[in-house]
Formats: C-alpha cells, structure tokens, sequence
C-alpha cells in the first residue's frame, strides 16, 4: 500500500513529449508541466541526451567527488543574477528552503517573517514558514519565531518597529494560493529593511524562478535585490535538485550542511542543459505567450478573473473541481489549487498549443 498522501489520475503513462502525455487511456495536454518542473517540456531531446550521456558515466559518486558540472551550473546561476557568490545544491524546493533557513539561524537573530498565502515546501523548517494553518499547525509545535503578515509594506514596517527580524521570506509571485503577485509597497518597506537594519532577504524562486515570468527571475519584477535565492522544480530539467545561492556572503563553513545525494549528477547535467535554452529569447516569447494565454482564458464562460505574469497564470472559477472534471473528459489536465486553477505550462509551449488547450476548454 502506498500512502495516502496523493490522489494520482486513473492513468498508465506510456511516454511524454512536450505537452502531450500518451496514456492507456489516450493522450491529455499538460497545462502545468509536471507540477513546474517542466520549463522545456515534457522528454526535451536535448536534455534527454544530456540525461544519457551523464548517466552512461556515473549516476552517483557522492559529494567526496567533484562533478564539474556542479561549478558550471552554479555560474550559470551567478551569471543570471550578475552576482556572486556560492551556490549549495539540494534535491528539491524544500531543501533549498532549509539550506536558507539553516544560513539565517546562524547568520542573524530574530523572526523569521513570512507572508499570508506563501508556500515555501512541507519539510518542517520549511512548513514553518509556510502560510496555511491546516497543513502546519498538525505538526506543531514548528521553529519558534515564525511571524506570518499580511501581504502589506506597512504591516511589514509595523511589525520590524516591535520587534527584530533576522530574514524575510518572500514568494514574489504566490503560486500555490493562486497566483498573487506582491503588492509594490511590500518590495519597498522589504528593501528598505535590508538597507537600514541588515534584515536578509529570502526570495523564493522555486515555482516562478527559471523564465517562468518572462523574466529569469521573478524578483526582477519588483527590484528586489535577495540575499539567499531559492531554487527548485525546473532547475533539474525534470530530475530532482535544488538550490540555495548565497548572494555575496558565505554563510556555511566545511561540515555544517550537506546531503548524501545532493548533488546528482544526472540532474546537473540535465540542469545544465535546461538553462542553456531559457535564453533571452525564450523569456520574450514566455512575455508575449502569458498575455496572449490570459487575453483568451479571459473570454471562456466560467473564468471569473485572471491572473499571472508570462506563464505563471491563475484563474478563478465558481466551481474549480467541476471545470478540472470536464477538461480532464476532454483531454485536458488542470492543477486546482488555491480555490482556483493554476497554469504553469512548459516555457516552449506553441501560440497552436494555447489554443488548442483553450478550445478544449470553451465549455
Ligand atoms: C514556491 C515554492 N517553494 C517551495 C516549494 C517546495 O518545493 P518541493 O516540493 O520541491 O520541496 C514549492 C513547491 O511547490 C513552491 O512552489
């Protein structure tokens, strides 16, 4: 018996390509690539490749090995910030998310603050800072001096007034509550701490990261400049990794952190491989596909309001779980969440594609 934990589709997969998943029981369009793992699709050749070539090698040689793919996927990284510093690869999200929350207890006193609707992973420390008192509060008590805030500049400035505040976690683009992009006012009173009292800033690129946004971080819409960037999904190409880039300091001495996989070789190469196609091209093309996406969804009878930025969308609907019900009879595969439906399509998916995926769903 396998734990309960998830409710997968009645489906036997037999291959993917693109957006397209071939299963026993036809072929459904994707409109949330793997849950954002997928920027480049579904078995990209190019990574694919870039999977077998590794792996013909070594799948796993431990972190008493240097893979030289590790330095060059972390100046890949680097080279995206126009920063330096150190990069600690984790398997996943959450991991990355711990690897910042573990620099910052050593690094600075204070709260820990967090913000209404952030989803930051399930691991303990980063439940602690995830919003949603139905999937944290079971597994309380969690780190202590979590503070979580409305999503305002000034609540923000109101509670750094009373009391000391060693980092701030921000997902600028909230995905799992449905897609909420931070107000301009937040990113203000946030920079502003981080110049006047050193307060470190945790941006949270694990779902709106990797060109998501039309833009290779999500950060840069809001002039945020981070401390620690959290990375995850789409950084693997598909295989599990993660990343916590420590921008300008160096926060762990030899021995304090580490994981016995972290990390993988495969998935460095197939990293490596993804980033080397979200070029600059790419993210104008994610720009002009995300209005162009939202413009039509707009006009489908049940949609009530969307939302997003490049192809990072959300919409609202009166009965979510009914429009994901139809769209799965007609071929189409939906992510509900945050009481609404979450697109995070590949970055490569066609203008054809979209409106494929959008006549399936005018009903
Ligand atoms: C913004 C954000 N942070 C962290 C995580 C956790 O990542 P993972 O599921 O790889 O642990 C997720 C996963 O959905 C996420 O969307």
């Amino acid at each position: 018996m396998l734990s309960p934990v998830y409710a997968p589709y009645p489906l036997v997969v037999e291959r993917a390509e693109g957006v397209r998943i071939y299963t026993d029981k036809g072929v459904f369009l994707d409109t949330y690539s793997g849950i954002g793992v997928l920027p480049l699709g579904h078995s990209r050749s190019e990574v694919v490749r870039a999977i077998q070539e590794k792996s013909e090698r070594f799948t796993h040689l431990s972190n008493y090995f240097l893979d030289p793919d590790a330095p060059a996927l972390a100046e890949m990284l680097f080279a995206m910030t126009g920063r330096k510093g150190e990069v600690f690869f984790a398997n996943s999200g959450a991991e990355a998310v711990e690897a910042a929350l573990k620099a910052v207890k050593k690094n600075r006193e204070g709260a820990l603050v967090s913000f209404e609707g952030n989803f930051h992973g399930r691991t303990l420390g980063a439940l602690s800072v995830t919003w949603g008192p139905s999937i944290r509060h079971p597994f309380d008590p969690l780190i202590p001096h979590c503070a979580f805030l409305p999503l305002k500049g000034d609540a923000l400035l109101k509670f750094a007034r009373e009391n000391e505040i060693a980092a701030v976690f921000l997902e600028c683009i909230q995905g799992n509550s449905g897609v909420f992009p931070i107000p301009e006012d937040l990113a203000e009173a946030v920079t502003d701490l981080q110049k006047e009292r050193g307060v470190l800033v945790v941006a949270d690129e694990i779902q709106a990261g990797l060109g998501r946004t039309g833009k290779f971080f999500a950060y840069e819409h809001f002039g945020i400049r981070p401390d620690i960037i959290a990375m995850g999904k789409g950084i693997g190409g598909g295989l599990p990794l993660g990343a916590a880039i420590f921008c300008e300091w160096s926060p762990f001495a030899s021995g304090e952190h580490g994981s016995t996989f972290a990390p993988n070789p495969v998935s460095l190469a197939a990293g490596r491989a993804t980033l080397s196609l979200i070029t600059p091209s790419l993210l104008k093309d994610v720009a002009r596909k995300g209005e162009r996406f939202r413009e039509r969804l707009a006009l489908l009878s049940w949609a009530r309001g969307t939302r997003g930025t490049g192809l990072m969308i959300g919409v609202s609907a009166e009965n979510p779980g009914e429009v994901k019900k139809k769209a799965f009879e007609r071929g189409v595969l939906l992510n509900v969440t945050g009481g609404g439906i979450r697109f995070l399509p590949a970055l490569t998916i066609t203008d054809a594609e979209i409106d494929e995926i959008l006549s399936l769903l005018n009903f």
